[in-house]
């Protein structure tokens, strides 16, 4: 069963087309008002959430589907224990598809394990969020009409920020992508996602602290929040909060078509008084994660419908891999769980409860029943990865048996 658990799950192509369908939602909304008619969406939220459960919510309503859910762990048997798999299990008996956000990392790719129906992670922890990087990409796209050829300043949190993480990875596919990094020394993007995407993709990048040097470079400026919840330090957090604060003032160096986004809830770090500026898109690109959700819901449901009609799982295509679809382990060596399963090309070498995750965020920190595996990504280092968060992990297994 297709899910999507990380934005890497779907070819360049497949962005594409859902990007085609979502714009031709915005065009002709009537044709899809019954698109999903006696079709139920299960939103399952761990986490809170505004944009990203009611845009889910009513994308689904208004392709003519219902939606079932909750919005807090504490409404649903999880406060009684209930594990995400048996959850997921027993949410297949009553919705067609699922929409989860949860603190753990991989707690998605572990319902998706165990759905019938498709699951889409809608966040998961510091992990992944691609439906958010599927609303960026949207609002890139309908504001400067290209995906190439672009200089994207990334502004803030890169550290712990999710939604920076799976666009960088996003972006890193299209041609003549520049990259300005632009954080405290604190938060700056880790060293894994500028070794495994941004230089194995080649893509010119710089790093610095200062975001006025820089504006007037930018065509896309990806604005972030300073993670409060993701800090060990409250003094840490309180001091470096403040550092990015964007106003009218900082703009009069930016290009006139330079288009501000941010993945919302914004703290201070936008000031209000940008919002009337016809380059502050990030009210437009809520609305824009509406519309590829509905693009998104309708892929899935159209994918899980063919694999009950020929009674097997849609196998990736010569396309998906594995230089196209990176997430898969021949690509980039980190990613896509779907890669693993259908991908025949992949040689998944895994290690199943050898060493465990030291991840305090990783869902088998909680969840006692699951296996631990890790995936071989890189031989010659003898480096893993969690398949669940993706943590690293080193172990020799020759030096193991001597
Ligand atoms: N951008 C985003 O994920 O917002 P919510 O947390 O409100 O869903």
């Amino acid at each position: 069963m297709r899910s999507l658990i990380d934005i890497s799950d779907l070819s360049v192509r497949e962005l594409d087309e859902l990007i085609a369908t979502a714009d031709d939602i915005i065009a002709n909304p009537d044709k899809y008002a019954e698109s999903c008619k006696r079709k139920k969406l299960a939103t399952l939220f761990f986490e809170p959430s505004t944009r990203t459960r009611l845009s889910f919510e009513a994308a689904m309503l208004e392709l003519g589907g219902s939606v079932i859910g909750f919005s807090e762990a504490n409404s649903s048997s999880a406060a009684k224990g209930e594990s995400v798999a048996d959850t997921a299990k027993v949410i297949s008996f009553y919705a067609d598809i699922i929409a989860m956000r949860h603190p753990k990392e991989g707690a998605p790719y572990v319902a998706s394990k165990a759905a019938t129906v498709p699951v889409i992670n809608a966040g998961d922890g510091g992990h992944c969020h691609p439906t958010q990087t599927l609303t960026d990409l949207l609002t890139i796209h309908r504001e400067q009409g290209r995906f190439d050829n672009l200089t994207v300043g990334f502004c803030g949190d890169l550290k712990y920020g999710r939604t920076v993480h799976s666009l960088i990875t996003a972006l890193s596919r299209y041609e003549g992508m520049k990259f300005v990094l632009i954080s405290p020394e604190e938060l700056k993007l880790p060293s894994y996602i500028k070794k495994d995407v941004v230089k194995k993709k080649g893509i010119e990048y710089v790093q610095t602290t200062d975001i006025e040097d820089c504006i007037g470079d930018l065509d896309i400026l990806y604005m972030t929040r300073i993670q409060g919840e993701r800090f060990s330090s409250r003094d840490e957090f309180l001091r470096l909060r403040d550092r990015y604060i964007l106003t009218p003032e900082k703009m009069v160096s930016a290009k006139p078509d330079m288009a501000v986004l941010h993945p919302l809830p914004r703290v201070n770090e936008i000031s209000v008084r940008l919002d009337d500026d016809p380059r502050a898109c990030y009210l437009r690109q809520a609305l824009n994660g509406k519309y590829i959700r509905k693009a998104l819901i309708l892929k899935l449901l159209a994918e899980a419908e063919e694999e009950k009609k020929n009674g097997k799982p849609r196998i990736h295509n010569e396309e998906h891999c594995c230089d196209e679809h990176t997430g898969c382990i021949m690509g980039n060596g980190f990613g896509s769980r779907i890669g693993e399963e259908i991908c025949r090309e992949t040689p998944g070498e895994k290690l199943v409860n050898v060493i465990k995750c030291d991840n305090p965020a990783c869902i088998t920190s909680t969840e006692q029943e699951l296996d631990d595996i890790f995936r071989l990504a890189d031989p010659e280092q003898h480096l893993y990865r969690c398949v669940y968060c993706e943590k690293k992990a080193f172990y020799d297994k020759d030096a193991e048996q001597k």
